[in-house]
């Protein structure tokens, strides 16, 4: 009985039509159960409402008339948009987006409280659209200090650098906050290789740039990043070391060069000039 309870559990969607891209799912979502004979999904890539048939989404597109993500574009840099969607306001948008996401994450427990979030939606935009490539949800109010709660770049888009883009983001609204974030726990593999990179790739450019000593206090200061993540970053690279009860910062600038070789590309960067945003109240 349990293996038929995973079994089913596993299998309901196995692919998804979203814009020009047919993906294979990862994981289950708990779509409503009207969904559970399905195999296939389709979505409509803008508003995220999805349908059992072909035709029906072909007959949803004439009627659609969302080009781009509901909510605020708080970022515009070349063809890259960034949307801010209120969960509250733009309830139906958000559940869908939250559907969509668990298909490819597998610990988060689904939040059907969408109320409760924020959602940056990170859109390709041409004479077509705005073309969703990824997202962040981010809490309203967090006691942790989260400052991101899901992460997600659809498969198509993956290893482009967009998941670099989304994290650099959810620290950039936390300098602006004037607050330290960290994203929230458990992370998956995928999402602990960004982090580590992302974290490792930030630490290591102001490091090399700096000259004298600096505290893990400080570079969280600069870079939005809390300490513990700072500190377990660099103790992965070795540059930390315990004096007289104290971590202490130790990189002399050929480790710095090994270390920033190994970290590869930066990806694509955030233009802080080109985000119009002020804190959510
Ligand atoms: N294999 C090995 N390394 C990888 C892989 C992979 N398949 N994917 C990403 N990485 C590592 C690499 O170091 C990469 O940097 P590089 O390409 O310069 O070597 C780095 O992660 C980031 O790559 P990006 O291209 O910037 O990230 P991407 O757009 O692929 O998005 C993300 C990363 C969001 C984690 C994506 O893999 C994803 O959506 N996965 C499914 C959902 C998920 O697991 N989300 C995180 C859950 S945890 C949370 O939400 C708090
Ligand atoms: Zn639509």
């Amino acid at each position: 009985l349990r293996e038929h309870e995973e079994f089913t559990k596993v299998k309901n969607i196995a692919t998804i039509e979203l814009g020009k891209y047919e993906i294979e799912t990862w994981y289950f979502s708990p779509f409503p159960p009207e969904y559970n004979d399905c195999v296939k999904l389709f979505f409509c890539e803008f508003c995220l409402n999805f349908m059992k048939r072909k035709e029906q989404l072909q007959r949803h597109m004439r009627k659609c008339d969302l080009k781009h993500p509901p909510g605020d574009e708080i970022y515009r840099s070349g063809t890259l948009s960034m949307f801010e969607v209120d969960g509250k306001k733009n309830k139906v948008f958000a559940q869908n987006l939250c559907y969509l996401a668990k298909l490819f994450l597998d610990h988060k427990t689904l939040y059907y409280d969408v109320d409760l979030f924020l959602f940056y939606v990170l859109c390709e935009c041409d004479d077509r659209g705005c073309h969703m490539v990824g997202y962040f949800s981010k809490e309203k109010h967090s006691e942790e200090a989260y400052n991101l709660a899901c992460i997600l770049t659809l498969p198509p888009y993956q290893r482009k650098g967009y998941g670099k883009f989304l994290i650099a983001f959810s620290y950039e609204l936390s300098k602006k906050e004037g607050k330290v974030g960290t994203p929230e726990r458990p992370l998956s593999d995928l999402g602990l290789l960004s982090y580590r990179g992302y974290w490792t790739r930030v630490l290591l450019d102001i490091l090399k740039k700096h000259k004298g000593n600096i505290s893990i206090k400080e570079l969280s200061d600069m870079t939005a990043i809390k300490a513990e993540d700072i500190l377990s970053t660099l103790q992965s690279l070795e540059l930390i070391q315990y004096r007289k009860g104290q971590h202490v910062i130790c990189a002399g600038p050929k480790v710095l060069d090994r270390h920033l070789k190994a970290a590869g590309r930066g990806g694509l960067d955030v233009d802080v000039s080109k985000l119009i945003w002020t804190p959510y109240k």
